[in-house]
This record gives C-alpha cells, sequence and structure tokens, in this order.
C-alpha cells in the first residue's frame, strides 16, 4: 500500500462544459477518496506559482490566460498510488497519445483546453496542495 495525496484541477474547459461531475466521479469508482473540493477563480499569482516550471515555454502565457479566464474546481484526492492512479485516469497531455476511456481521451482534442491537471510526483503534490489548499480545508476521515 503506498498511501499518497495529489492535486486535481478541473480547468474552464471542464467547468463550462458541465464535465465536473463526470471528472469527479472516475476518481471515486476507481477507489481514491477527495479529502477537499472547491469551486474558485484561480488568481494570475497561484496559477503561476503553479506552473513555474513552464514560464517561458512559448505555450505559457496562453495556459496563464486559459487557468485564470473562467472558474476552476481544485480537488484533493488521497489513495493507494493516487499520484499515478490519478494521471492514468486523466490520460495523456498529448491529445494524439490519449486513449479513449481516460479523461482526456473521452472528451478532448487539445493540449490546452484538455480539461483536467493532475501533480506529477510526490514533491510537487505537497507543494501544489498547498498553492490551492489549507491544512484546515483539508479533510482526514476512515
Ligand atoms: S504533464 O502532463 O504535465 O506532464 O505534461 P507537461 O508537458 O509537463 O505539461 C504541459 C502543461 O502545459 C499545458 N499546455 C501545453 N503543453 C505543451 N504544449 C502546448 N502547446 C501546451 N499548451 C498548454 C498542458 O496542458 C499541460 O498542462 P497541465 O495542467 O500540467 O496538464
Amino acid at each position: 500500500m503506498v498511501l499518497e495525496r495529489t492535486l486535481v484541477l478541473v480547468k474552464p474547459d471542464g467547468v463550462e462544459r458541465g464535465l465536473i461531475g463526470e471528472i469527479i466521479s472516475r476518481y471515486e469508482r476507481k477507489g481514491l477518496k477527495l479529502i477537499g473540493l472547491k469551486l474558485l477563480n484561480f488568481s494570475r499569482v497561484k496559477a503561476e506559482e503553479l506552473y513555474a516550471i513552464h514560464k517561458g515555454r512559448p505555450y505559457y502565457e496562453k495556459l496563464i490566460e486559459f487557468m485564470t479566464s473562467k472558474p476552476i474546481v481544485a480537488i484533493a484526492i488521497k489513495g493507494n498510488n493516487a499520484i499515478d492512479l490519478v494521471r492514468l485516469i486523466n490520460g495523456e497531455t498529448d491529445p494524439l497519445k490519449s486513449v479513449p476511456g481516460s479523461i482526456r481521451g473521452d472528451f478532448s482534442t487539445d493540449i490546452t483546453y484538455n480539461l483536467v491537471h493532475a501533480s506529477d510526483c510526490k514533491e510537487n503534490a505537497e507543494s501544489e496542495l498547498a498553492i490551492l489548499f489549507s491544512p484546515e480545508e483539508l479533510c482526514s476521515y476512515n
């Protein structure tokens, strides 16, 4: 058992298309547990913090503008191998590689408007969770 926590964001396109419930249900059905959940407007400061590693890339400005354009949903998830399982459920970033059955494979054709973000390793999961949630916003329950 490798108990992990991770951050998922439903991006503005997922909120606008009414896919919040569909997306959340996929993590729940897998057996992962929600420990934090909120709808919010992502501030530019926080979006830049989350995507700091991408600064300078050609797509960076468009990505920040998109992520701050309309509300997002932040989800804190806990479970066995949660980090890799969530990314598997989300599907590949490249729309030509995201297979049907995954969220991106089923609902997206675009590398920017690709519905979901998820942390890629333990260290980033903890720092990304801290950007979106204060410790008291995360629940501990069995
Ligand atoms: S991943 O899945 O995070 O490991 O992929 P990575 O390539 O590191 O993340 C890239 C994030 O930037 C978003 N984005 C783009 N990437 C590449 N090319 C273009 N043109 C582009 N436009 C946006 C991509 O959706 C990834 O966002 P996140 O939220 O990290 O999934």
